[in-house]
């Protein structure tokens, strides 16, 4: 594996406060900019030969939340990884009524509410809750801090924390759990949060300028309790949202009437929210199966993010300017990308038919002109968006940040189910930035045409 040597760890104070709220250390936020800004990856190995005792700690603490987790020269990470590897398991329980999400609810757990689903439902909750306005735009590490200081107040500490709501607040409240030592439950009410979000333990935060879900970790949640009837109140957006992920899940386990099934649903005016339910288990199933042979994204897991190369830069992009954009909208870009570089570099055959139904689920040529300008806009977003996709580096890769600078990453298909891998094994396939750029204007001006 690759390594990166820091130098003494003399490292300007930014954000001091910021960081010594979260992590209890002033240094940790400047570590973490020092290495975007080296444009490390995950599989860079931290070598901290040269750190100064003082400093080390900080390093340590840096290093664990940086893209969910690095490696350190000497493997000093490892009775830790093996700890959490012993706590991996938890129970994914799908529940016939309402009430019976909150049977496990003790008094002295924390029940974290999305202000959103407080809004459309008179929960009965056994305890201490509180409700909580999340968003895209906001989050980040000033939102962590907040939940932070909520739980920190809470007594005693170390005990459980559930989370009632969508993939933003499981991410947040995972995050900040996670740091204190809490444990999660997850009630996931969206669907994107029942299919994909609330599985794997994966939390974490947007970190600018460098993009999506850059600071995390992985922390398995203690359960999760899956109540369809959530969506009853969920709108046409957020479930198409979350069908785009149940549509990769589908053909990522080569699971061609799935996907047509959950096309089936997203074609229906309003969505067909029961087929939709029927298919919760199945969807769920294939995510599953990936998540238990790498939980730690050393290699195979990365293929879940199909479609989220481009898509992860597309959502950064439009969120910033205020766009009112889905996690899932920017997928389904990002997925009618991949499959049309899948098709042209990697020979899979049929893509049209899988980017017509994708394309029902993407915003329309109009709302992206909108969001992103034409063609013709795109010479001077070039640089913005390459930043990003260069930040999103997917863990897979078996090449250092400097040999790879300059390249992106995508998972692509061969087949439903079976994924293009690299000469070295690696689950991604890198493309040079100029090519990459050049695809992205061709993936754009298609779009606009259909
Ligand atoms: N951790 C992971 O493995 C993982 C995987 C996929 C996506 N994500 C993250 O998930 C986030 C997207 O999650 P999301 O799609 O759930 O969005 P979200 O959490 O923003 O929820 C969407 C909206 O629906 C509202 N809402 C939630 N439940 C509702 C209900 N039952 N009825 C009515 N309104 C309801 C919310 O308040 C919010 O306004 C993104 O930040 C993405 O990066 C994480
Ligand atoms: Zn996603």
């Amino acid at each position: 594996m690759d390594s990166f040597e820091w130098g003494s760890g003399e490292i300007a104070g930014e954000e001091a406060e910021l960081s010594f709220a979260l992590f209890g250390d002033a240094n940790v936020y400047s570590i973490l900019v020092a290495a975007f800004s080296a444009g490390l990856s995950r599989d860079t190995a931290w070598n901290l030969a040269n750190v100064e005792s003082r400093f080390l700690h900080s390093f340590h603490l840096a290093g664990k939340v940086f893209k969910r987790g690095v490696t350190f020269v000497g493997d000093i990470e490892t009775p830790i990884r093996h700890k959490i590897d012993a706590e991996h398991s938890y129970c994914v329980k799908q529940v016939d009524r309402l009430e019976q999400c909150f049977e496990t609810v003790r008094r002295d757990d924390v029940v974290i509410i999305d202000q959103g689903v407080a809004d459309y439902w008179r929960l009965q909750i056994p305890g201490k809750f509180l409700c909580f306005k999340f968003s895209e735009v906001e989050k980040n590490l000033l939102t962590v801090r907040a939940i932070v200081n909520i739980l920190r107040a809470h007594q005693p500490p170390r005990s459980r924390v559930i989370v009632v709501g969508g993939g933003v607040a499981g991410d947040l409240v995972g995050f900040a759990a996670g740091i204190l030592g809490f444990r999660c439950h997850y009630i996931p009410t969206t669907l994107l949060a029942m299919i994909d979000s609330s599985l794997g333990g994966k939390v974490g935060v947007n970190f600018e300028p460098w993009g999506k879900n850059q600071i995390g970790l992985f922390r398995s949640p203690v359960g999760v309790s899956i109540w369809t009837g959530w969506l009853s109140t969920l709108d046409d957006v957020q479930l198409r949202s979350g069908l785009v992920e149940a549509l990769k899940h589908a053909l990522l386990g080569g699971q061609t009437q799935l996907w047509h099934d959950l096309m089936d649903a997203a074609k229906s005016t309003p969505v067909n929210d029961r087929l939709i339910r029927s298919k919760i288990l199945d969807v769920i199933s294939i995510k599953q199966a990936v998540i238990s042979r790498d939980p730690f994204e050393r290699g195979e897991r990365a293929i879940l993010n199909f479609g989220h190369t481009l898509g992860h830069a597309l959502e950064t992009f439009a969120t910033k300017r205020g766009h009112s954009v889905t996690h899932g909208e920017c997928v389904a870009i990002g997925m009618i990308h991949a499959l049309r570089l899948s098709a042209e570099y990697c020979g899979m055959t049929g893509v049209e038919e899988m980017i017509s139904d994708l394309r029902l689920v993407c915003p329309n040529s109009k709302r992206l002109c909108k969001m992103f300008g034409t063609a013709d806009d795109l010479p001077s977003v070039k640089e913005e968006i390459l930043g990003l996709l260069l930040a999103d580096k997917k863990a897979s890769s078996n090449l250092s940040a400097a040999t790879d600078s300059g390249h992106v990453k995508y998972v692509l298909l061969t087949a439903p189910g079976s994924i293009a891998r690299s000469q070295s094994g690696a689950w991604t396939v890198s493309h040079p930035q100029a090519t990459a750029w050049l695809d992205i204007v061709k993936t754009w001006n298609f779009l606009m045409s259909t």
